[in-house]
């Protein structure tokens, strides 16, 4: 299984505080049945400026590389990706590239929170067609309550994948609902969007068994083979 919403590069934004913490987050990891992690820091296009975030990350990375080295944890493969929220112009962008999940065409991008317009919808469907990116909305169970038609033509436009959180699934006052958008086959992808190792800890396995228990373990078979896609243009180029 593959995590693919993570904040555990240590200093860069609201998850992981330090390199202890991220290699705590870690290791609770490489006791799940999980190979490979993305980690998605947050990017906020009126708070940063691409260059210095990317800086920023690649220097997160470096140490947290070297914390394990230095512990000598196991640990599962680390792809770095960001975790883009929406703003406009999002979809002419010419940054956007820069920020795609390693060395793939995948894009995790956070939608706004407050009302969406049809001009929203329209922007996140631009993404795609600038030079074939493929976008992930992330945390989908976070805009249920926005409007149905713009929530459905998202969710029905080819190329645009979805992604739930873990505690969608784990938390019973929402499992109900995970189960019936996982049945229907709307959830593309699984992330823990996990940020420390209280309240917002990696869970993802516990998320997975929930869904198997349920359907059994082949009805993952959607969510690896998009893993599987995701995972061979994330590592082209990368030994
Ligand atoms: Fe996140």
């Amino acid at each position: 299984m593959i995590d693919i919403h993570s904040h555990i590069l240590p200093g860069i934004d609201d998850g992981s505080k330090n390199v202890e913490m991220s290699l705590e987050m870690l290791s609770r990891i490489s006791e799940q049945d999980i190979d490979t992690v993305f980690l998605t820091p947050h990017f906020y296009a009126d708070m940063n400026d691409p260059e210095s975030f990317l800086q920023k990350r690649r220097e997160a990375f470096g140490t947290l590389v070297k914390g394990i080295t230095d512990s000598g944890i196991s640990c599962p493969r680390l792809l770095a990706g960001a975790e883009l929220h929406y703003y406009r112009g999002i979809g002419r962008s010419e940054h956007i590239t820069k920020f795609c999940m390693g060395n793939s065409r995948f894009v995790l991008i956070e939608p706004m929170f407050r009302e969406w317009n049809p001009a929203f919808v329209d922007e996140i469907k631009e993404i795609g067609y600038n030079d074939d990116l493929k976008v992930i909305i992330a945390h989908i169970e976070r805009y249920l309550d926005q409007d149905k038609a713009l929530l459905r033509e998202l969710i029905n436009e080819p190329g645009i994948y979805i992604q739930s959180n873990a505690e969608f699934f784990i938390d019973r006052k929402t499992r109900r609902k995970a189960l019936k958008m996982f049945e229907e086959g709307i959830i593309d992808f699984l992330g823990s969007d996990c940020h420390n190792m209280t309240s917002r800890a990696p869970n993802l396995e516990e998320a997975v068994n929930i869904i198997t228990d349920k359907f059994g373990a082949s009805c993952l078979r959607r969510i690896e083979e998009n893993n599987a896609l995701l995972l061979e243009e994330a590592m082209q180029g990368i030994k």
